[in-house]
């Protein structure tokens, strides 16, 4: 049976850098990985009084992240961490307490920024995030991709100057994830 991936995104915006890397990285993982993009922009902004009786859009995410075998996050940075939607997806499927979507699925970080560091703090913060969650999440290798001319072409692959190394970045996701499903 194929592998299930939720690629979360952390980054709304319609021509997201993040989203791109998201749809080039999904060819690049084996015939057996499926990849598949959760919604969280419909997502209430997390209010623990709802834990008794979580909102739809909630109950999908969380659902969706229990149908699948890993979780591959590609975030944007926002002010030097993680842009509020995402820590809002991650909050929303954390709870209730004891019942958090994300305990044990192993994860990928990865993320693109027009600024030269390339998200390496949000990745930092969202892997403090991540730890607290328990997900085992691959440490190398680490992939912070400068968002410039020629990192997609016009096909959405990804640019001959960083295709072997996001290729063995997959390789090593795939390799991780299949370590550590049950
Ligand atoms: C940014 N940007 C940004 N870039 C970065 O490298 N470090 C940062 O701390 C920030 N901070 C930041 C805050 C806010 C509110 C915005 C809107 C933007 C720039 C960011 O890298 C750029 O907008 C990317 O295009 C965002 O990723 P997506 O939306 O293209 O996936």
């Amino acid at each position: 049976s194929k592998y299930r991936i939720a690629v979360i995104v952390g980054s709304l915006r319609k021509d997201s850098f993040n989203r791109q890397l998201a749809n080039a990285l999904a060819r690049m993982g084996p015939p057996d990985f499926e990849f598949h993009q959760p919604r969280i922009d419909d997502l209430p902004l997390y209010n623990q009084d709802d834990d008794g009786h979580q909102a739809a859009p909630v109950l999908r995410l969380k659902g969706e992240i229990a149908a699948s075998q890993g979780v591959l996050f590609v975030t944007a940075e926002y002010n030097r961490s993680i842009p509020g939607v995402l820590k809002n997806a991650i909050d929303n499927a954390s709870r209730p307490y004891g019942q958090s979507a994300w305990a044990g699925k192993p994860a990928g970080v990865i993320g693109a920024s027009i600024g030269s560091i390339g998200t390496a703090m949000a990745q930092q913060h969202l892997r403090n995030v991540l730890a607290y969650l328990d997900m085992p999440t691959l440490g190398q290798p680490e992939a912070f991709i400068h968002a410039k001319d020629g990192l997609f072409n016009a096909d959405g692959s990804i640019g001959d100057g960083s295709k072997a190394f996001l290729q063995g970045w997959m390789n090593q996701f795939v390799a991780w994830v299949k370590r550590h499903s049950a």
